[in-house]
């Protein structure tokens, strides 16, 4: 393989890792829309989902192949050494798999769509997990993981190996393991700290190790895939790049297993930032990192922390006078990245209300979303009614209005009218619903506050066994006139449905649920009854349901 050495591919695990954070389940056409943001946003590899786990999620990874996995985004840029035979277009499409023929070819199955596919396939490494979890002796371990990278190349020519848990794994017998999988045909190894166990010096001396010792390593990707439970994940990642690994598997946001995974925009800006100290490069159009980190915390329910490096609300304001002094003389007083690099400034729309249908659609398809037909009509109308109530429509108006156009669960509750009061006395909510049954739904309820009173007339209309885990509301944008974006997160609340092995999910069933109006309570309202929605979704796939149970990737 032809490899520029100062490109570093970007691996991005976010509907994988990323959707195993307790409540962050995506349906399949919200992990379609993230794949498609994830294509334009110029990541090489797309780890699109864990197709063994159940039917939906091998539909969903065969639906990404299918598509993202086929055509390269209009309009994007193109990367840097795209047409190599490392820099693949349109992005290589993975699908994770233990080490177990069915889950190979459940994988192969998933991604074979794609032009670059891709199987992802690992198997612990570790002490503690060959004699707790595995109960198998290296050999044994040795014999399993060669076996199966054999039989995934059998079927597909691109193929990851990673040793789980590399991280806690007696280094010989790491070199041993990687070795053997090269012999065998894995064309990709991945060193994942599984638990976010070590410490920078010691992970770049890991992979300089294995640089160093591995039999046959020179026809291999060495990979990084660093957990951030001691909050250093991306030291780790690059460390590993600064000892010679050339991909990075990270996450938009950072979001993943516990503390998470690696983020991705840490990665690519410090790469970028710091540029004479790695002389490395990526392919990722950093213009677009807030974009996407908002659209999957959105449709994660994972929210962003302000100070959160890159992409946080805070990251690039400036609130000292000392500072905001030192920022008129010279924005490098103290930023070391401009803001428009990482697509954070507020480009005000020169669309107004007078503005037609066209001029909105085409900005909305240079944003990454590409709305037609009834959509485009139901967001453009609601442009219309913000551009009456707010002077200055900003992209992330536009971006609230478009994402709330995708339906991202079926809906078995609309909501038809809300209305509060409230003030010193006893705040009152009045709430009217469309039913499954496209029947009329009318209550009111009291509570300690609006959003209160709101929540419990919408329970005893819907009946969910639900418990609130969450709620937030945040602005937009700034100014008095701006759109409110709520977040809710609920869990199941009967004791026999909170059971994973009555859901066969095998995490804790929790929903998220989001939405964004200029009025408060009617962006909470929905928010609310979107998480519920899912809720439902799931009590009535479960009840009907007769396929194989969704089992959990166990990583
Ligand atoms: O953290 C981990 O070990 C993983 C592997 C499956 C790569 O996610
Ligand atoms: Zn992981």
């Amino acid at each position: 393989m032809n490899l520029p050495q100062n490109y570093v591919r970007i691996f991005d695990t976010t509907l994988r890792d990323g959707e195993q954070s307790p409540g962050a389940t995506l349906t399949s056409e919200e992990k379609y829309e993230v794949a498609k943001a994830l294509s334009r946003l110029g990541v090489d590899v797309i780890e699109a989902g864990f197709p063994a786990a159940s039917p939906d999620d091998l539909a969903a990874v065969q639906r990404i192949a299918e598509t993202v996995g086929r055509t390269v985004p209009e309009g994007r840029p193109a990367r840097p050494l795209a047409n190599g035979d490392f820099v693949l277009e349109p992005p290589i499409i993975a699908g994770l798999a233990r080490a177990a023929e069915r889950d190979i070819e459940r994988a192969f199955a998933g991604v074979r769509g794609a032009k670059h596919p891709r199987i992802h396939t690992f198997l612990a490494t570790s002490p503690i997990h060959r004699e707790h979890k595995l109960r198998m002796s290296r050999d044994e371990v040795i014999k399993r993981a060669t076996e199966m990278v054999k039989f995934a190349r059998s079927l597909c020519e691109d193929i990851e190996f990673s040793p789980e848990d590399a991280g806690r794994t007696e280094p010989e017998f790491l070199y041993e393991v990687l070795a053997s999988v090269i012999e065998a045909g894995a064309t990709t190894l991945n060193i994942p700290d599984t638990v976010g166990y070590t410490l920078p010096h010691e992970f770049g001396a890991l992979i300089a190790g294995i640089k160093q010792n591995v039999r046959g390593i020179e026809r291999a990707v060495i990979s990084v895939h660093c957990h951030n439970d001691l909050g250093l994940a991306t030291a780790n990642a690059l460390a590993g790049i600064a000892a010679g690994a050339r991909q990075a598997e990270v996450t938009i946001n950072g979001i993943g297993e516990r503390a998470g995974n690696t983020s991705l925009e840490e990665v690519v800006m410090t790469l970028a930032t710091r540029h004479p100290a790695f002389g490395l490069q990526t392919g990722i159009d950093t213009t677009q990192l807030t974009r996407v980190s908002r659209l999957v915390s959105a449709r994660t329910g994972m929210v962003v922390q302000p100070n959160k490096a890159i992409v946080g609300a805070n990251a690039f304001a400036h609130e000292s006078g000392i500072h905001q002094d030192g920022m008129l003389k010279h924005s490098e007083t103290y930023e070391i990245m401009r803001p428009e690099a990482v697509g954070a400034q507020k480009t005000l729309l020169v669309l107004g209300k007078h503005s037609g249908r066209h001029a909105f659609g085409n900005r909305l398809a240079e944003l990454g979303y590409p709305l037609e037909g009834e959509a485009l009509e139901s967001a453009f109308a609601r442009f219309k009614l913000l551009a009456d109530k707010k002077k200055h429509i900003t992209d992330a108006d536009l971006l609230a209005l478009a994402s709330s156009e995708t339906k991202s669960a079926p809906e078995a509750y609309k909501l038809l009218a809300v209305h509060v009061s409230c003030g010193s006395g006893l705040p009152t909510a009045s709430v009217r619903l469309e039913g499954p049954d496209g029947s009329e739904l009318t209550t009111a309820a009291i509570g300690t506050g609006p959003v209160h009173a709101v929540f419990t007339a919408v329970d005893s209309l819907v009946q969910a066994p639900a418990e609130l885990l969450e709620y937030s509301i945040n602005a937009v944008t700034e100014g008095i006139d701006a759109l409110g974006e709520a977040s809710v997160r609920i869990r199941v609340k009967t004791e026999g449905l909170r059971d994973d092995a009555q859901f066969g999910t095998g995490r804790s069933p929790v929903f998220h649920g989001h939405a964004a109006d200029t009025d408060v309570i009617v962006a909470s309202t929905k928010a609310y009854l979107s998480a519920l929605n899912r809720l439902v979704a799931m009590i009535a796939a479960k009840k009907g349901e007769s396929s194989v149970p969704r089992v959990s990737a166990g990583v």
